[in-house]
């Protein structure tokens, strides 16, 4: 569906959240059915009424999301998801280490959220964000907030207002500019069932930080490995190419050495391809590179690495080649979004 263009506001908060006037009005369009988008510690966010059918409708349009994509809901404080989860003691385990935070909680919906907006499944992930603009506009709206990440659908996450602005600026009634997130990769999702959490998709809150909250916490499928054709994921999202660079990506799997090799071997035939490295092997003269930051400051990496994708996309280059993250720690949320931006190539040197 083709969005009509409508007038964007854009406003500019601190990051501290202050700016009562704005928020009251942008807490004004939420109540109304419009469309929000805000920042929050992870990525921006394009928030609607999430009690609203019509409202949550105008977000898949804005996105061109596939209808049968569920939006998680965003809570001011996580005891709000009472009025339309069953909620649980592990629940309110993982609020007291985590939230408010990166993570996404899903649980079985009592109906109150229209199944336009859960994508007719019978659960409903709940996050309640730590960012002080997302929590003064939760509580200036009154309401459980539908948001997805920012971006048009099959783009990076946005992680500034300008990634906001390229992609929705005349489909959303306000973006609020909150300056660049924090941590970079969106939440951590898992899922309550019987036997305790399975991790749906890998984020800063780690699996080893799960797993001090709860014993038993296993790692969904297609967190690492490509879904088959008949396979149907647990959250759907899992199924789509999130981040679809125009030009081919692959990891290089392999040490410090035999990558900068293969770096080495690239630079000298000449070919028109771009390389996602770290800060120590920006000196390699004559490479086009990015830096996603030192090797071991995986907070960096996750906070530059959409940013680096939209700009790999901008350099009109033939290939794309980035270093295959280890799959520990927050290596496995790196992993999980760079494995599906290249489509799960993977050149081992
Ligand atoms: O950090 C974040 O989570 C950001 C910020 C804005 O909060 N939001 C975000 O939303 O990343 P989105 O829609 O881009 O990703 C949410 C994922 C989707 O892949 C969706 O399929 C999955 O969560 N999801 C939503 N509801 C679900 C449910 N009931 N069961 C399983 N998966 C669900
Ligand atoms: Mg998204």
């Amino acid at each position: 569906m083709i969005s009509e263009q409508i007038a964007t506001e854009i406003v500019k908060i601190s990051p501290d959240g202050r700016n009562d006037n704005a928020l009251r009005r942008a807490g004004d369009i939420l109540r109304r059915g419009g469309l929000v988008v805000f920042p929050t510690e992870t990525v921006y966010g394009l928030g609607a009424n999430a009690r609203s059918a019509d409202a949550c409708a105008r977000i898949f349009a804005a996105k061109g999301r596939p209808q049968d994509n569920p939006l998680i809901v965003h809570v001011a404080s996580p005891a709000d998801a009472e009025e339309f989860c069953f909620t649980t003691p592990l629940y309110y385990k993982l609020a007291e280490a985590f939230m408010p935070g990166p993570i996404t909680v899903i649980m079985p919906s009592r109906g109150v959220i229209p199944k336009e907006v859960t994508a007719g499944l019978d659960s409903v992930g709940v996050r309640c964000p730590s960012h002080p603009v997302a929590h003064h506009l939760l509580v200036a709206a009154g309401l459980p907030v539908a948001a997805p990440s920012a971006n048009l659908s099959g783009r990076p996450s946005p992680t500034s207002a300008d990634h906001v602005i390229a992609d929705l600026f005349g489909r959303v009634d306000m973006i609020i500019d909150g300056g660049d997130a924090d941590i970079g990769l969106e939440s951590t999702i898992v899922k309550i069932n019987e036997e305790g959490l399975i991790l749906l998709r890998p984020g800063a809150v780690t699996y080893d930080a799960l797993l001090c909250v709860c014993e038993k916490v296993s790692i969904a499928p297609a967190v690492t490995d490509p879904l088959s054709e008949e396979e149907r994921p647990l959250s759907p999202g899992m199924k789509y190419r999130h981040y679809a660079p125009k030009a081919p990506l692959f990891l290089l799997e392999g040490n410090d050495e035999a990558r900068r090799s293969f770096m080495i071997e690239k630079i000298a035939s000449g070919e028109n391809c771009l390389f996602l490295c770290y800060e120590e092997e920006m000196t390699l003269p004559g490479l086009k590179a990015l830096s996603i930051g030192k090797k071991s400051d995986f907070e960096t990496q996750g906070r530059r690495l959409f940013a680096c994708l939209r700009e790999a996309d901008a350099a009109g280059v033939q290939c794309i080649y980035a270093p295959m993250p280890p799959r520990s720690g927050m290596g496995l949320a790196l992993y999980n979004r760079l494995i599906r931006a290249a489509a799960h190539q993977v050149i081992s040197l």
